[in-house]
């Protein structure tokens, strides 16, 4: 006892001797450790995703046409409206043409600019003959293209031993093969147009005209979600494969961009997780980032959403939130699916 009673005052004597020597550098480190790590980069990012005024897209690029695949819905569909907005004439690609050229139609109403319709299923992309056939349909076009918008996907929600084979070479030819044999075929033309900007206009103050390319990956490719293995497996490649051409082409005149969106209200998303927006939210905060950011969540409250998820307790209050939602999201399609297949085998019987 008395032992541990002289060890105690020993202790007691050290920390008064210490404490005002390390206190304050402590202190200070903790500081700098919060500001650097907790406050300012959420806040560097919340200003950059809300406040930062849209490029002169038409200065910035070398001609005035996108081309955009998955225009006929969702978040391809939307991204068309925002460029036709800042002046771009659009490409529209999907495999649906009266989708396609509704969308057309309501561009030129309400922007009055041009547009061409490529009407091809990019499930066709499983061997060189289907790829060959998107390239001709490109090589066919009267139009140079500046910007292309990777977007049409698909996400099917199912454990994998539930996956179709069907489903399995959709996801694998939708949401890979499509971004991988686009963007080789742009990032080609592309690279030679700066080429040829670089030999003809050799003026020092003037600054060459870019391209981009704007890959549509997802919040899944971090992983994690519930059955969505596939669907995340793809988007990661989406992201990986979109964040290493960026490093390539940075100096070749392409800026390309990233996007890595949470829930977004369209045809594959019913919007009921938290923090869901629309489609036309989402597209407008893209191009908004086009040209500043490789890589971008895309708008302010989804980046707030994912601040906030890395802070307890609100990550785990958002992460127990949405995981409930895609249960009951399960269990009713599950539900649906059953009667579905008991109305059938009724039938069958009568
Ligand atoms: N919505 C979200 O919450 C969310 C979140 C993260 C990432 N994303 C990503 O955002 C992208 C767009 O998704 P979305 O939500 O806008 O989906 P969407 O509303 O279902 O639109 C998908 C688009 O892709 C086209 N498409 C599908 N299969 C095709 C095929 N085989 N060939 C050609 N075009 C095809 C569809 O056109 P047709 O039907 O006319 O062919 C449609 O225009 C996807 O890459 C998705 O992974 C979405």
């Amino acid at each position: 006892m008395e032992r541990f009673s002289q060890f105690s005052e020993q202790i007691q004597t050290l920390v008064k001797e210490t404490s005002p020597k390390i206190t304050l550098p402590l202190a200070a480190y903790g500081l700098y450790k919060i500001i650097g790590t907790y406050l300012l980069p959420p806040a560097v990012g919340l200003i950059k995703h809300s406040l930062r005024p849209r490029r002169n897209l038409l200065e910035r690029y070398h001609s005035n046409w996108a081309l955009v695949t998955g225009a006929s819905d969702g978040i391809g569909e939307a991204i068309c409206h925002e460029l036709a907005k800042s002046g771009f004439n659009i490409v529209l690609l999907s495999r649906t043409q009266e989708k396609l050229e509704k969308v057309e139609k309501d561009l030129k109403n309400q922007y009055h600019i041009e547009t061409r319709i490529i009407c091809f299923d990019l499930l066709e992309l499983f061997n060189q003959e289907g790829v060959e056939k998107l390239y001709s349909s490109f090589d066919n076009l009267d139009v140079e293209i500046s910007i292309v918008v990777n977007s049409a996907g698909k996400a099917h929600v199912n454990p994998i031993h539930k996956h179709t084979i069907d489903m399995c070479f959709f996801m694998v030819n939708v949401n890979v093969n499509a971004m991988l044999f686009i963007t080789r075929y742009f990032s080609a033309k592309f690279v030679d147009n700066y080429q040829r900007q670089r030999e003809q206009f050799a003026q020092p103050n003037k600054p060459f005209r870019r391209s981009a390319i704007i890959n549509i990956s997802s919040i899944s490719a971090l992983g994690f979600g519930k059955q969505v293995s596939l669907y995340s497996a793809t988007k990661a490649f989406d992201r990986v494969f979109s964040n290493t051409v960026a490093v390539d082409y940075e100096s070749e005149g392409i800026d390309v961009l990233t996007v890595t969106p949470m829930n977004v209200r369209t045809g594959m998303n019913s919007g009921i997780y938290l923090g869901t927006i629309t489609a036309q939210q989402h597209a407008k905060a893209v191009i908004d980032q086009l040209g500043w950011e490789r890589e971008t969540i895309g708008h302010w409250r989804h980046y707030l959403q994912g601040a906030l998820s890395d802070f307890p307790p609100t990550n785990f209050l958002i992460s127990r939130i949405n995981m409930k939602r895609r249960q009951q999201f399960i269990l009713k399609r599950d539900q649906l699916e059953k009667q579905q297949k008991e109305k059938e085998a009724l039938e069958k019987t009568q």
